[in-house]
């Protein structure tokens, strides 16, 4: 999605750190870019298609030299990716950018047109511009409070104006923003990365927060002009988590972190020896959790396949009955939930649109509700009544690795959290466990030392049209998420099936050009998918097997194996996982597909 900077200091020069802050936003997807600054002639900008190298090249023949500026990456909704549509927009000596969709766009249009206004662009952008334009006498602030009520859809919204030069008014409704607080100067941005070069104190903006900023003073106020008080939070990520460690891609860094990623999701949550969960942020009492009748979960992606693992762990160590529905399934469908229904939202940005909406559809009908997100301040962490975060650290790289390891790490704690409530588990089988839990990070590890046999593989992998994941149980969902991680970042058609369902259709689709990728690790189904295998090698498909040590019967048929240490079935997810992922990274990296931002994906997706 489009991405929003600015900043506003006592002297000195902003643009080239406003440039270098939208870089930190490129793996929110993008096809142009644009800066506005507070030049001694008035407010300069300077827009260009295409990555930010390109706005920099330009910048060097067009300089801004300004200490007051704000900045875009845009990912185009309406009108083409052209300069004319880039942001910032300007409306006289206003100046705007902004992030989500103003869905009454053609209608203010259409009546500001009438009074006389005349677009330079297709964006729906544009019309705030001129709309605060039309409202403006003077202060900035009171014009976009008076603005904004007119807008319906999403926005984070900077502006500037030039008889006001040190001054930025943000604005947001459903679009995340953050502010940063130095000594001197104030900025703000889409999300955290964009600001940790500067400053680590930040302030989330809620829906309907107006911001005024000076290099000096900063002030939030509610639509009607009412000050907020927004606490200041002290991030504890450095730039340098944001980069990429001496990685090649964001991507492999991340993939790299997931031992710590899961270190970090138990940290001060378990007591294996009294056998204790503590759940920061899980706001709902015991006695609610006995008298749940059935969770639901809603997700999207790679979380919604979190989720359907989630499945699995909640009704085996639980018994409380699962379903998980795609969130932009689950707006359009009557809720049917109430007071004795928990309903979970995983979401690891905590700002996808559809997650979101089916979140507050849950909440207006009733349910007790819970995030599971890696961003404390996202826009969802607020919206449920309780909240487990990840812990995973910034995630750039928009296809999700260690986020989705710490889910799984959270939906596990969570699990065995309402087995223990609800009687379902033994004090000493949870103690067993959390055991099990806290020896992961040792497997995960393991696993990673499959990368060069991955990239072994990737190298004919990489020449295939199409591949078929298949896995079973509570590997299922990994055979998905398998085949999203390598179609969304390789580009080659994956598809992700139950094992059992192979026979139903899919066997028609097997030749020799066919890889099958199995989820063959140990568990009580390893025979009926080494069954499938055999089918699968009868009809001549090549067939890349992940295995456990030990393995003697599916590694017989297999072209390649990725040999695994054993762990217990219910943790085997979080360690299969690796070796998907290393092998999609590979295989994109073998066809010089752009790991990090894949092609038209986005790492959030803030419009339903
Ligand atoms: C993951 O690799 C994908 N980029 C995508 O499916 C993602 O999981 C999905 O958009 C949901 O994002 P969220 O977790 O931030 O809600």
């Amino acid at each position: 999605m489009c991405g929003i900077v600015g900043c506003t200091a006592q002297g000195g020069e902003v643009v080239a750190g406003l440039v270098e802050s939208l870089k930190r936003l490129e793996y929110r997807g993008y096809d142009s870019s644009g800066i506005a600054a507070q030049t001694v002639q008035g407010i300069g900008i300077v827009r260009r298609v295409g990555k930010i190298r390109e706005l920099e090249a330009q910048l060097q023949q067009e300089p801004l030299i300004a200490s007051t500026a704000i900045g875009h990456t845009r990912w185009a909704t309406h009108g083409r990716p052209t300069e004319a549509n880039a942001h910032p927009h300007r409306c006289g000596k206003l100046v705007v950018v902004h992030n989500g969709i103003i869905e009454n766009y053609l209608e203010l249009r259409q009546e500001l047109g009438a009074s006389g206004a005349v677009f330079q662009s297709e964006t729906d952008t544009e019309v705030v511009a001129h709309l605060v334009a039309s409202l403006w006498q003077g202060d900035l602030a009171a014009a976009v409070r008076a603005a904004v009520g007119r807008l319906e859809g999403s926005f984070a919204l900077a502006l500037m104006h030039e008889d006001t030069p040190e001054v930025i008014v943000a604005a947001r409704r459903d679009s995340p923003l953050v502010l940063g607080v130095g000594e001197g100067a104030h900025w703000l941005a889409s999300d955290v990365a964009a600001l940790l070069p500067w400053t680590r104190r930040v302030i989330y903006l809620e829906d309907g927060d107006v911001a005024e900023l000076h290099p000096t003073a900063l002030s939030v106020t509610d639509m009607a002009g009412k000050k907020q008080h927004r606490p200041v939070v002290e991030i504890s990520w450095s730039a340098e988590m944001a980069e990429k460690g001496g990685y090649a891609h964001f991507m492999l860094k991340e993939i790299h972190e997931q031992p710590t990623t899961v270190a970090n999701a138990l940290l001060g949550r378990i007591a294996e020896k009294s056998g204790t969960i503590t759940l920061d942020g899980f706001n709902i009492d015991d006695d609610t959790l006995r008298s749940l009748r059935r969770v639901s979960i809603v997700a999207c992606g790679t979380s919604w396949h979190a989720g359907q693992v989630g499945r699995f762990l909640i009704e085996q160590d639980a018994g409380l009955p699962v379903e998980v529905d795609y969130a932009s399934e689950a707006i359009y469908r009557e809720p049917m939930l109430g007071k004795d229904d928990l309903l979970i939202a995983i979401s690891q940005s905590g700002e996808t649109a559809d997650t979101r909406a089916a979140l507050r559809r849950g909440r207006e009908a009733g349910a007790h509700t819970l995030v599971i997100s890696n961003v404390a301040g996202s826009s969802m962490a607020r919206d449920a009544q309780s909240v487990l975060l990840t812990y995973a650290g910034p995630e750039i790289g928009v296809a999700s690795t260690k986020a989705f390891m710490g889910q799984l790490t959270v939906l596990s704690l969570l699990a065995l959290k309402l087995g223990a409530v609800r009687g379902k588990l033994t004090n000493g089988e949870l103690r067993r466990r959390l055991h099990e839990l806290k020896l992961l990070p040792h497997a995960i590890e393991a696993a990673l030392h499959s990368s060069d046999a991955a990239k072994d593989i990737a190298a004919e992998l990489a020449a295939a049209r199409d591949a078929l994941f298949i896995g079973r149980g509570v590997n299922y969902p990994i055979a998905l998420e398998g085949a999203l991680k390598l179609k969304e970042i390789s580009y080659i058609h994956a598809e992700g099936y139950p094992a059992g369902e192979m026979k139903h259709g899919p066997i028609a689709l097997i030749d020799a050009s066919m890889p099958v990728i199995a989820i063959a690790t140990h568990a009580a189904t390893y025979a009926v998918i080494a069954g499938n295998v055999e089918e699968a090698k009868a009809r001549g498909a090549r067939i890349i097997a992940l295995v456990s040590q030990g393995d003697d019967r599916v590694a017989k048929s297999a072209w390649r194996t990725i040999v695994l240490p054993a762990v217990p079935e219910n943790l085997s997810p979080l360690v299969n996982i690796v070796p998907l992922q290393l092998l999609a990274y590979w295989t994109a990296v073998a066809r010089n597909a752009d790991v990090d931002q894949p092609r038209n994906l986005a790492k959030t997706v803030t419009v339903q």
